[in-house]
């Protein structure tokens, strides 16, 4: 049985309904959950299909993801040219290969590699599959070491502020390393240098760094992550990697926070995840993971697959995936070149900081984070607002196309309930006029209404 989303209904009725305007007669009843016994005219099985996803969001005003929902023509093109080229393939498509190359290569100049010749990385998924490699490698090196030393390798762990995103929980779950989480403390949501060590022994793998959280947008402190880690290297001699979980800031600080020391400037930072289809505006279905060097990545940990006759190392948790999204991340490099790119996550940080200043104007709502560092802002109702919630807010707003989620923070502030924005790429300043403009509309409403409608259960289906 397949997993299924436990909001998706399991049982409808059990033959889909076929409108006659489009199937026209004689079409004999088409099972919903059985492959159906004969086959069917295209036009009719595009209908069926096409029809079904109407009642999904509009991606454009889907405000919850991180993931780039437009690219423009020639990157649909160039899509359309690729979908069929298969990643792992790589003496088939040797020049897919070459631009994943080219692309990582990008990615360590832009992260301040001190030797690119030295530094590796590869393309993944997403994220996610950047993290479970991240986070085998440092896992791998300590195994490493500790056997070297004659210490027992039984009981790793990984320090992490409790902000981190899901796909660190499930790296620490699928390969048993003891996850350390420092909790949320008053008016810090995010890991601090202090705490951060505070967890640290003999047995941690690496410390985990966000740029940015997914909870608020705000930057982790990595600088100063490093250099306490410095600091407890200096007093008991255990020296503690730091990977940095760039999933969204990874694109966006190089450009324009360029002082900001958070990457492979830091000796400490050991290796960085960034998803190409967040702010590296690709579609769906590419990350990337770089190292600092070799060292860093256990040769055990890497297969050869044949390539041109001779061996190509990969390290991947797929083997066949899609090629398309690397071409168009190269394409996005070239057309856009650091000054495009700067240009675009500019927009999105004064979209963002704009948006989050009218928000704060409307007088009933409290500022968490204001869209300075990754254009992603979350806040909250003021205390003073008894009768209506986050969640009845943002459902208010469902009404009129727009997805803005609704969720509590995690321990300890488990009471603060915030709705959160994600501005990206074709989230224009109209477009957040026409959202400020919905929640004026909605907010006479909501403030008629006698007390809350929507709580965290009934409300919040957001569990990122
Ligand atoms: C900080 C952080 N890490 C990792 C991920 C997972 O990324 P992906 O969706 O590319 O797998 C996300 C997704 O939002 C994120 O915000």
């Amino acid at each position: 049985m397949p997993l299924i989303h436990p909001k998706t209904p399991r049982v409808g009725k059990r033959h889909l309904s076929l409108d006659p305007v489009f199937v026209g007669e004689g079409l004999k009843p088409v099972p919903r959950n059985e492959m159906p016994a004969d086959s069917m005219d295209p036009n009719i099985a595009y209908q069926i299909v096409h029809d079904e996803l109407l009642l999904d969001g509009d991606a454009r005003l889907n405000l919850a993801t991180f993931v780039g929902t437009w690219m423009e023509p020639q990157a649909q093109k160039l899509y359309a040219e690729t979908f069929d080229k298969n990643m792992i393939d790589k003496d088939e498509y040797p020049q897919t290969a070459e631009l994943e190359m080219r692309c990582a290569n990008m990615l360590a100049h832009l992260f301040h590699s001190p030797d690119v010749s030295r530094a590796t990385g590869c393309s993944t998924t997403g994220s996610s599959e950047a993290a479970m490699l991240g986070g085998l490698a440092l896992k791998r090196r300590w195994q490493h070491k500790r056997r070297a030393q004659g210490k027992p390798v039984d009981r790793p762990n990984m320090v992490m502020g409790i902000n981190v995103q899901v796909c660190w929980e499930k790296f620490c779950n699928y390969w048993d390393v003891e996850m350390r989480l420092v909790p949320m403390e008053g008016d810090r949501f995010h890991l601090s240098a202090e705490e951060a060590v505070k967890l640290c022994d003999e047995n941690s793998i690496g410390v985990v760094a966000i740029m940015g959280s997914t909870f608020d947008g705000s930057y982790e402190p990595v600088k100063e992550i490093c250099e306490a880690l410095d600091e407890f290297q200096c007093k008991t001699g255990i020296d503690i990697p730091v990977h940095v979980d760039a999933a969204s800031g990874g694109m966006i600080a190089p450009f324009l926070d360029k002082e900001l020391e958070w990457d492979f400037r830091l000796p400490r930072v050991a290796s960085i995840n960034v998803s190409g289809h967040k702010y590296g505006l690709v579609y769906p279905g590419v990350g990337w993971i770089l190292w600092r060097d070799a060292e860093a990545l256990p040769e055990d940990l890497i297969f050869k697959v044949n390539y041109l006759g001779g061996n190509m190392p990969t390290f991947a948790l797929n083997f066949s995936r899609p090629g398309a999204q690397i071409v168009l991340q190269y394409y996005n490099f070239l057309r856009l070149g650091f000054a495009g790119y700067t240009r675009v996550q500019q927009y999105a940080r004064d979209v963002a900081t704009y948006l989050s200043g009218e928000i704060e104007k409307l007088g009933m709502f409290e500022l968490v984070t204001r869209g300075d560092e990754l254009p992603v802002f979350a806040f909250k109702l003021k205390e003073s607002v008894k009768n209506y919630t986050v969640y009845d807010v943002s459902s208010a707003l469902r009404e009129r196309g727009w997805t803005l989620p609704a969720y509590t923070f995690p321990k300890n502030r488990t009471d603060l309930a915030v709705l959160r924005v994600v501005v990206r790429a074709g989230l224009s300043h109209d477009l957040a006029d026409m959202l400020i403009a919905d929640i004026k509309r909605q907010l006479p409403h909501l403030q008629k209404q006698p007390m809350p409608v929507r709580d965290t259960e009934s409300g919040g289906g957001f569990r990122h």
